[in-house]
């Protein structure tokens, strides 16, 4: 018999638009400015505003027992809040992080206790400084695809933790901070909303430009093991430099593409924000206008898997990502990974 002729005929599919119902922040009160870097390492303000636009950057207040999962949870609660929703509302909690509060469990489920959201899946996602962004494209799929209505992703990271406050570490003690962002993603009966393109990449042999080595068997070859490494982000700066350059516009012109629309179609571009320079660049090679991609590095420096979320939930807050309109989020960081999500929201 053909099993093709028994095969039960799927229920026709509704369209599910996706909407961004919500959105929250947190950044820890502690703030670690230039002067601050200045008395602890052989460096200056001039050469990190010059270098990479960063004045000041938070860090979570470890002897007072601030970790990750604190800066999740308010970020999420401020995102329920902010869609009108509770914690039992919630299918699903996807937490982009590189810096779990612990190996297990996955901290998505810690903050799943600490806000009450039952026995919604939780799980982590790690992409480095691509997390959220992947995290939205994971996120939208799942509910455009009608199992999940929806899904609290947070992107979280306190990068501060494996950081060498001293000579050795200042080429990357600089860049890195802290902090939380999180978004409520929930199905809608407007198809009009949610992804039009996106993409996810990576590419392992560039594992060796950012990682964080433990033991011995974790330097790559041809760099002698360095304990005195271990536990701290070691990265070759100019070639994620270089990388990120080159990545970012041609992540956004494959994104375009994708849609078959133009950069001046784009009311919002939400960047990674690794490097000022970096972010510039991308803005002269399309000739966007500044207050088309946003820029807070100054303020609270690179937040890793925080980044995006943060930019989205203060573009939301001002008012400067409204109803209906496109917006672009990109990202690139370790693995080496690189992605892009462009909504119409
Ligand atoms: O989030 C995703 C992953 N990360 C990134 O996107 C980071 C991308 N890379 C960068 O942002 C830049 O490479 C850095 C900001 C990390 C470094 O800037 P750079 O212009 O690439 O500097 P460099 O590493 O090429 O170093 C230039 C010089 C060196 O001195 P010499 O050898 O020329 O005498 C460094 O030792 O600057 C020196 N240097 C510093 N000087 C003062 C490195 N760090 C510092 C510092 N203060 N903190």
């Amino acid at each position: 018999m053909d099993a093709r002729v028994n095969r039960p005929v799927p229920p026709p599919v509704r369209p599910i638009g996706v909407r961004i119902a919500g959105t929250g922040s947190c950044l820890p009160a502690k703030v670690l400015t230039n002067a601050d870097l200045e008395k602890v390492m052989d460096t200056s303000n001039d050469w990190i505003v010059q270098r990479t636009g960063i004045r000041t950057r938070h860090i979570t207040d470890r002897q007072a027992g601030e970790s990750v999962k604190d800066l999740a949870v308010a970020a999420l609660r401020a995102a329920l809040s902010d869609a009108g929703l509770t914690a039992k509302d919630l299918d699903l909690i996807l937490m982009a992080t590189m810096t779990p509060e612990m190996e297990c469990p996955a901290s998505a489920c810690i903050v799943s206790q600490m806000v009450g959201a039952g026995h919604a899946g939780a799980m982590d996602l790690n992409a480095a400084c691509s997390g959220f962004v992947f995290g939205m494209n994971i996120a939208h799929d799942l509910i455009r695809g009608g199992t999940y209505r929806t899904i609290g992703l947070i992107g979280a990271d306190t990068l501060s933790r494996l950081m060498d406050y001293s000579n050795a570490g200042r080429s990357t003690a600089i860049i890195f901070g802290d902090g939380a962002g999180a978004a409520i993603l929930r199905a809608t009966d407007d198809t009009s909303k949610g992804i039009l393109a996106q993409s996810m990449h990576a590419d392992g042999e560039g594992w060796k430009d950012i990682y964080v080595p433990h033991t011995d068997h974790d330097f790559p070859a041809g760099t002698p093991p360095d304990r005195s490494k271990c536990g701290y982000v070691q990265m070759n700066g100019s070639s994620v430099f270089k990388f990120a350059v080159g990545t970012f516009p041609d992540l956004i012109q494959e994104t375009l593409d994708k849609a078959g629309l133009k950069a001046s179609d784009v009311d919002m571009f939400v960047c990674h924000q690794s490097n000022q320079r970096i972010l510039h660049a991308a803005r002269d090679r399309f000739g966007l206008p500044e207050d088309k991609l946003y820029i807070n590095i100054d303020r609270v420096g690179n937040t890793v898997g925080a980044s995006v979320p943060l930019c989205l939930d203060e573009l939301r807050k001002s008012g400067r990502i409204r109803d209906g309109h496109l917006v672009m989020f990109v990202a690139f960081g370790g693995g080496l990974t690189w992605g892009s999500s462009l909504w119409r929201v």
